[in-house]
C-alpha cells in the first residue's frame, strides 16, 4: 500500500483559476458502454485518474485495443474482445468494474464478473442490478466470487423495470444491458445524475435509441449493432463542487473554468445561504469568501439534490460556519466514517446514525490525518488548507482515483501543499 502524502501548510486563502476535468463517474461508465460498440470509438475529455487507468486496464484484458492520442484522448477497438471472465484481482479494485455485467450481458447474453469493489459506506448491495437483468430474461448467481449472468435464450429481451430505490449504478447497468436487447426497455424510478445523461448521449451518438435519461422513466429500444464515432465526455460536477468547497473553507477568490453551471445548482444555492458568493458564466463560476460563513442544513439526496459525493467537502466548510449546522446523509447508510480524522484537527461534529450536528469554530489547527476513502480524502486536503499549521494527508492512493493533479491544480491556486513520495508501489485499492 502506497505510503504517499500530501503535506498542506494551511490558513492562508486561495486566488487563481483551476480547470477541471471529464468526469468520473461518466467515464466510467462510457468505457465498458464500448463493448458494445462494433468498430472504434474516440473519447475525449477523459480524466487523469485510476479509476479510469483501471477501468482501461480491464478492458484491455478482455482483449480491447486501447489507443492514447493525448493526455485526455483515447481510442477504444472493442471488435475483437471475446467473451470471458473478468479478471479479479483488477475488478475487485473499483466500484464501476460491474458495468461490465451489463455490457457482456448485453453483447454477448452472457457475463462472468467478480463483485466490484467500493468505498464502504456500510454496504452496497447489487439486488436491483439483478432485478434488471432477471425481468430482461437473465438467469443470475453468484458463485465463487463472481455474478454470472446468462440471457435464457441467448439475448436479453425488453421489459419494463421500477427499480425500488433510485440507484445510478443499477440505472446504467440495466441501460447498458438494454441497448442491444430484442425489444423495449423501461427503467421506472430511475437515477437523474448527469453521468447517466452522458451516457445515454455516447451511446445515442454510436447508434443507439435511449429516450428520457436524466428523467425518473428512461426508454431504450434495443438496436441491432452499434458503429464507432466520437464523444467528449461532461465536466466533473463533484470535482468543481470540491474546488467550491475549498474556497468556502479557506476563503478567497477562485474562478472555475469548464464546467456546466446547471449541474453546480444544488451545491452553488447551498454555498450562497452559506455567505459565499458565486458569480455564473457560460462555462464557469467564480467562487468569493472574505466574510464568515453562516450556519446551514445540509441534506444528501438523489440528484438534482445536494450530491452524497459532496457530503464530506461541505462538511468541513461547515466547520468554519458560524452558529450549529444539521448535516443530513440521504443516500449511504455510514458516510461518517472521516469526522474522527477531522476532530484531530478541532472539528466539533457529533454524528448519530445518519445524521452530523456540526459546531462552528474560529480555527483548526493541522495535524497528521487519513484519507478513509476518495470523497473522505479531499475534504480532508480542504481542511489541511483551512487549518493553521501543517497538515499531513496519508492515504491518498484513495485521493488519486478520482482528482486529476489535484495537487498541481491546488498549488496554482496558492495552496502550499506538497507530495512526500514513498519507495512502495502505488497499490490501487477499493474506491468509490
Ligand atoms: C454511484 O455509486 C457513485 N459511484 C457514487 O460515487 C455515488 O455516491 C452514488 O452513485 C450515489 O450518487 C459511481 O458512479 C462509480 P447507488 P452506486 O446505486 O451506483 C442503494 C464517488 O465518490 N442500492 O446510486 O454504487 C445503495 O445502498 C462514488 O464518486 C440498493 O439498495 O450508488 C444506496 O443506499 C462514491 N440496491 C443507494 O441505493 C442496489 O442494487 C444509492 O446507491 C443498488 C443501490
Amino acid at each position: 500500500m502506497s505510503k504517499t502524502k500530501y503535506i498542506i501548510s494551511g490558513g492562508h486563502p486561495l486566488y487563481g483559476e483551476v480547470n477541471i476535468s471529464g468526469a468520473k463517474n461518466a467515464a466510467v461508465a462510457i468505457i465498458p458502454a464500448a463493448l458494445l460498440i462494433n468498430g472504434i470509438c474516440r473519447i475525449e475529455n477523459i480524466p487523469q485518474i485510476s479509476d479510469v487507468t483501471l477501468s482501461l486496464k480491464t478492458l484491455q484484458t478482455l482483449g480491447a485495443e486501447i489507443r492514447t492520442i493525448n493526455r485526455s484522448t483515447v481510442e477504444i477497438d472493442c471488435t475483437g474482445v471475446q467473451n470471458a471472465k473478468v479478471n479479479y484481482d483488477l475488478a475487485r479494485k473499483f466500484r464501476a468494474s460491474y458495468y461490465l455485467i451489463g455490457a457482456m450481458l448485453g453483447r454477448f447474453g452472457l457475463a462472468e464478473v467478480p463483485l466490484p469493489g467500493g468505498c464502504d459506506f456500510g454496504g452496497r448491495p447489487m439486488d436491483q442490478h439483478i432485478k434488471g437483468f432477471v425481468a430482461m430474461g437473465a438467469e443470475a448467481d453468484v458463485q465463487n466470487g463472481f455474478v454470472l449472468a446468462q440471457a435464457k435464450n441467448g439475448r436479453l429481451q425488453g421489459a419494463q423495470i421500477y427499480l425500488d430505490i433510485v440507484s445510478v449504478g443499477a440505472t446504467i447497468n440495466i441501460l447498458l444491458a438494454a441497448t442491444l436487447a430484442d425489444g423495449l426497455t423501461i427503467i421506472e424510478n430511475a437515477a437523474k445524475e448527469p453521468h447517466i445523461v452522458d451516457l445515454a448521449n455516447f451511446l445515442n451518438s454510436m447508434g443507439a435509441d435511449i429516450r428520457g435519461a436524466g428523467t425518473d422513466v428512461i426508454k431504450i429500444r434495443g438496436v441491432e449493432h452499434l458503429a464507432g464515432g466520437c464523444y467528449s465526455i461532461i465536466p466533473d460536477q463533484i470535482e468543481a463542487g470540491t474546488y467550491m468547497a475549498a474556497v468556502a473553507s479557506a476563503g478567497g477568490r477562485v474562478r472555475i473554468n469548464n464546467i456546466i453551471p446547471k449541474h453546480l445548482d444544488c451545491i452553488t444555492a447551498k454555498l450562497v445561504e452559506m455567505g459565499v458568493t458565486v458569480e455564473e458564466g457560460d462555462d464557469s463560476v467564480t467562487i468569493t469568501r472574505t466574510g464568515p460563513l453562516t450556519r446551514a442544513n445540509v441534506k444528501t439526496m438523489p440528484y438534482p439534490g445536494f450530491p452524497t459525493d459532496m457530503q464530506p467537502q461541505i462538511a468541513v466548510a461547515l466547520c468554519f460556519a458560524q452558529g450549529t449546522s444539521v448535516l443530513t446523509e440521504g443516500v449511504w447508510d455510514n458516510r461518517y466514517r472521516y469526522v474522527d480524522e477531522l476532530r484531530r484537527l478541532g472539528a466539533q461534529i457529533q454524528v448519530d446514525g445518519k445524521i452530523a450536528i456540526i459546531e462552528g469554530v474560529d480555527r483548526l489547527t493541522g495535524a497528521p490525518v487519513q484519507a478513509c476513502d476518495l470523497r473522505a480524502g479531499a475534504a480532508m486536503v480542504i481542511a489541511g488548507l483551512a487549518a493553521h499549521g501543517v497538515t499531513e494527508v496519508n492515504q491518498v492512493y484513495h485521493i488519486e482515483r478520482g482528482y486529476e493533479d489535484l495537487v498541481g491544480k491546488l498549488s496554482r491556486i496558492g495552496a502550499d501543499i506538497q507530495i512526500l513520495e514513498s519507495p512502495e508501489e502505488t497499490e490501487v485499492s477499493q474506491v468509490g
